[in-house]
């Protein structure tokens, strides 16, 4: 199976573990049906759903579980799905378009989308530490999900992204790679913990996280200035319009673009002593680098 391919079929089993955490929800017959929509809203109906891509891929890699897998790439996607839902709030980017439709404080109200971020930051704590994840492996998950999406990580990153006026390169980076690249990281250093791989395998997969982390982001702020709204799927231009601090503004489009290259080239590397067994990642750096939505 080529990369495509795998990729789409993480996309559906995700979208089908995220559908039955739903559902579960639903069945509770407590929860707001009003809440529920708009987390439905947040959580299903598009995404690249990179992040349990790293996970189930990582954790093939290290022959871990499949069914574990899924579950922990599903509870991923739901602390990045959080994180977008506020990032879009008008006390951030404010932003009105996500994934081609209405932000979900847009097509709901702002503090249903708090509300719901912060249901789904619960519900991957829920999932990360229930079967099918192994009882072992769940408290090491829940300290590397909650390191990533914590103050040391995306929030930490994201706050940094509020004050960036005039951060040189090395606070770009830094801001970066705990905004964007923290969580990434984690998502590949999941696949080993849920393998209970070796040391050595968990700090490779690691490094090569942090450095997919950087170059999607690099990517991330290249498709701002140089993509369209119908392949992204949300506003561009919105960076220099914010005034915000990014790699590819700083540096330019050109050695920004030079730069992505070299980071996933560095990412590929790391991946040497996996062999042919990790090519599918290896084309994930590609990914990373070439795409436009
Ligand atoms: C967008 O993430 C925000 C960043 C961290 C760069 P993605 O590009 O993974 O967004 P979706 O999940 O595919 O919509
Ligand atoms: C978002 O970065 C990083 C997060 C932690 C959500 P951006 O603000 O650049 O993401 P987009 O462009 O809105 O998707
Ligand atoms: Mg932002
Ligand atoms: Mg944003
Ligand atoms: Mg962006």
């Amino acid at each position: 199976m080529d990369f495509a391919a795998r990729l789409a079929e993480t996309a559906r089993l995700t979208d089908a573990a995220l559908a039955e955490a739903l559902a579960g929800l639903a069945a509770e017959g407590r929860v707001p049906a009003t809440l529920l929509a708009a987390t439905e809203h947040a959580l299903l109906g598009g995404g690249k759903r990179f992040r349990p891509f790293l996970v189930i891929e990582a954790t093939i890699l290290c022959d871990g579980p499949a069914d574990a897998a899924i579950a922990v790439g599903a509870a991923f996607e739901c602390v990045h799905a959080y994180s977008l839902v506020h990032d879009d709030l008008p006390a951030m980017d404010d932003d009105d378009m996500r994934r081609g439709r209405p932000t979900v404080h847009k097509a709901y109200d702002e503090a249903t989308a708090i509300l719901v971020g912060d249901g789904l930051q619960a519900l991957a704590f829920e999932i990360v530490t229930a079967p099918p994840v192994p009882i072992d492996a769940a408290g090491p998950l829940a300290r590397l999900l909650a390191a990533a999406a914590g103050f040391q990580g995306m929030v930490g990153g994201q706050h940094r992204d509020l004050n960036a006026a005039g951060l040189d390169a090395d606070g770009i980076r830094l801001m970066q790679g705990m905004k964007t690249g923290a969580l990434i990281r984690a998502a590949a250093e999941a696949g080993a913990i849920v393998a209970g791989a070796p040391e050595e395998a968990r700090r490779r997969l690691a490094e090569f996280g942090a450095l997919i982390g950087e170059a999607f982001q690099l990517a991330d702020d290249l498709l701002d200035i140089e993509g369209t709204a119908e392949e992204t799927g949300k506003r561009v231009n919105k960076d220099a319009e914010g005034g915000k601090a990014t790699l590819a503004a700083l540096l330019g489009p050109e050695a920004a673009r030079v730069r992505l290259g070299e980071t996933v080239a560095r990412a590929s590397e790391i991946l040497a002593p996996f062999g042919a067994r990790a090519d599918v990642l290896r084309e994930a750096c590609r990914f990373v680098a070439e795409r436009r939505s």
